[in-house]
């Protein structure tokens, strides 16, 4: 990827970070607020090698995100699936499509394709800066959805970028995590709304997806730290 900026330009935000935990943070906060744009970037969607699609493999086959995004609970960072995952299936299954000629070069033998072996190279889509610290797993634990930060890729033939992922972005969240948070057992489940409630709750003011994250929220004492430190290290 080219880069865009000057290398100091990395730097930047550190020193600007540093500056204001000493001096006028409340100022730096509001000017970075809002000059950060809030569409920064969403509706990002590249086209693919082999045209995967979630909505196939999650809503109809019934897939689980972590069968394929096997890290994104365990670890910081959440991997795409190498091509065993896709062949341990499709050996057997669409064994002639021309949609997956890529990946039968790469993991037939017998095609004796120059590509054998070769990683499919997936084109990433969510991207933070450098400077910017991010956490899957301290996410998906506390109960944050992959959906309420990408959306509801079970329904996407082809993924794009559904939210900024701007810094306004996700301080908007830190600040109200209560309209996000959900039961553990639900944060895969991409069609959680406010039937699923009743479940978790016998009380009968406790009826929307936010009265119920007000709960959790203060049942397992939910704070998102806000200070410029949590994601500029
Ligand atoms: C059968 C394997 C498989 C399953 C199951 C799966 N994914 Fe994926 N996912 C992929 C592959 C392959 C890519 C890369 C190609 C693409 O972007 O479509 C990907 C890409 C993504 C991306 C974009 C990554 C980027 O580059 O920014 C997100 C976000 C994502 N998946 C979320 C999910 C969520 C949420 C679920 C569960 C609801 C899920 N996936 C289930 C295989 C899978
Ligand atoms: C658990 C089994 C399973 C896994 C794992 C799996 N698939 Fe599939 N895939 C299927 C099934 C079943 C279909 C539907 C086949 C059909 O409609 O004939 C399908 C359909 C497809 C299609 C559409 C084929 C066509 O001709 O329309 C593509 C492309 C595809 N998968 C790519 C992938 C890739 C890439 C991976 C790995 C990231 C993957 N699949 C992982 C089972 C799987
Ligand atoms: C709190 C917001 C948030 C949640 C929750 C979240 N993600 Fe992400 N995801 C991100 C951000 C931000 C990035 C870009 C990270 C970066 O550039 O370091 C990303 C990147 C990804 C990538 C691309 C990684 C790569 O290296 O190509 C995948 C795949 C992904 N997420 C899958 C998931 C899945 C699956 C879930 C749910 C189990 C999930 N995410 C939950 C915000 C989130
Ligand atoms: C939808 C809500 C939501 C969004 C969006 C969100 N966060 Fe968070 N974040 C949380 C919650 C909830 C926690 C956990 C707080 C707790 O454990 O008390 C958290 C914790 C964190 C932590 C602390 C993790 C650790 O290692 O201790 C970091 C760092 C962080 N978020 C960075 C980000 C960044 C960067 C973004 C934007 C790219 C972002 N978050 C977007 C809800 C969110
Ligand atoms: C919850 C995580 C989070 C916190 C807390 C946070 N930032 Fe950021 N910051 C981000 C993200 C995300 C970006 C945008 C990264 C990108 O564009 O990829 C960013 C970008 C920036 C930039 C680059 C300029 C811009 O507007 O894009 C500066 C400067 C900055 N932050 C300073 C600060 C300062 C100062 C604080 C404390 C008052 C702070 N940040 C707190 C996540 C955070």
């Amino acid at each position: 990827m080219a880069n865009f900026f000057p290398r100091w330009t990395n730097f930047l935000p550190l020193k600007i970070a540093v500056c204001a935990g000493a001096v006028a943070g409340g100022a730096v906060l509001a000017f970075t607020y809002y000059a950060t744009p809030k569409t920064l970037d969403a509706g990002y969607q590249p086209s693919q090698p082999i045209p995967f699609s979630h909505k196939i493999h999650v809503d109809q086959l019934g897939l689980d995100c972590r069968y394929c995004h096997s890290f994104v609970d365990v670890s910081g960072h959440s991997n795409v699936p190498g091509n065993n995952t896709c062949w341990n299936c499709h050996q057997h299954v669409a064994k002639d499509s021309p949609k997956l000629q890529p990946l039968r070069n790469r993991m037939d033998p017998t095609l004796e394709h120059p590509d054998f072996g070769k990683p499919i190279e997936w084109v990433r889509i969510h991207k933070l800066a450098d400077y910017v610290y991010f956490n899957h797993s301290a996410h998906v634990n506390r109960g944050i959805s992959c959906q309420s930060c990408h959306g509801q890729i079970n329904h996407m033939e082809v993924v794009y970028q559904e939210n900024s992922l701007s810094m306004g972005w996700c301080l908007e969240c830190h600040r109200a995590p209560e309209k996000h948070l959900r039961p553990l057992e639900e944060v895969f489940n991409l069609n959680y709304s406010d039937a699923d409630v009743a479940k978790y709750s016998k009380d009968a003011g406790v009826k929307t997806t936010e009265d119920l994250g007000l709960k959790l929220k203060e049942h397992w004492q939910i704070s998102p730290k806000t200070s410029c430190a949590t994601c500029h290290h």
